[in-house]
């Protein structure tokens, strides 16, 4: 794969949107930031975070034979695995866990674990085949301070006392998502599916009544939930929100 082209704007939109429209030209494209000011999340989230403090990056792929679905689906744990090693190699012995759909979660000093970290991933299709696909990666790297409902529920590497460079973590981001691009996508798919270890867990899906069981993966990384009380079968995407324990 060739070096990536990057652009580092001091203030975007969504460095989302801008890889999305680059990605025709330019593949692969790295598009950074300083701040967003519009910054998305799952589901029309906003993704909010300070200025020059944290990560902002995306990486726009353009796939030539155009793709179908399955075999694009696997970017959304490639992303979240890239950002798992990045935080362990600059955090070493500080834990990190993977969330279902697309969270990084890190074990606070006081034991509780928080987001410091989401993947966004999006595609653009031409009928029913992907011709592009954006990873959008957030993470909070040295922003301390977290307004309302994420003053308890975020966090970053600097409040869990590791000082880092935010270009240095985009480096290291950068250089795993590559190692990672090289692997077979069933490889990849296999190592997400280890690393979320969400097999046989008891989770709640929002909006839907009771407990749900994890009972395996389909081909394009949706989870296949069985509800424990009526045996009825659903499947769970990047649209739902699940709770579960992260241990
Ligand atoms: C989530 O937690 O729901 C995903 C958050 C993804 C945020 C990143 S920041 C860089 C890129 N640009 C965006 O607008 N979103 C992603």
């Amino acid at each position: 794969m060739t070096f990536p082209k990057r652009l580092h704007f001091k203030v975007v939109s969504s460095t989302n949107d801008y890889a999305k429209e680059l990605v025709g030209e330019h593949s692969p494209i790295v598009v950074t930031a300083d701040f967003q000011t519009f910054g998305r999340g799952r589901n029309k989230n906003v993704w909010e975070g300070a200025y020059g403090e944290n990560v902002y990056f995306s990486l726009g792929l353009k796939h030539l034979p155009l793709k179908p679905i399955d075999e694009v689906a696997y970017l959304q744990g490639l992303g979240c695995l890239a950002v798992k090693a990045t935080l362990e190699y600059i955090a070493k012995d500080v834990i990190f866990r993977l969330k279902y759909p697309n969270d990084i979660y890190v074990k606070c000093l006081d034991g509780i674990f928080r987001k410091i970290s989401g993947v966004l991933v999006e595609h653009i299709f031409f009928g029913d085949l992907c011709e592009a696909s954006v990873i959008g990666i957030g993470i909070n790297v040295n922003q301390s301070e977290f307004d309302g409902e994420l003053r308890s529920t975020a966090s970053s590497l600097k409040n869990i006392g590791v000082i880092a460079n935010v270009d240095y973590v985009v480096e290291q981001l950068q250089k795993n998502l590559f190692e990672l691009l090289r692997l077979p996508k069933d490889k990849v798919f296999e190592f997400w599916k280890s690393e979320l270890n969400i097999l046989h867990t008891a989770i709640e899906v929002i909006g839907k009544e009771g407990i749900w069981e994890v009972n395996g993966f389909d081909n394009i990384g949706r989870l296949i939930v069985v509800n424990r009380a009526t045996g009825v079968k659903i499947f769970v995407d990047n649209g739902d929100s699940i709770r579960y324990a992260i241990l």
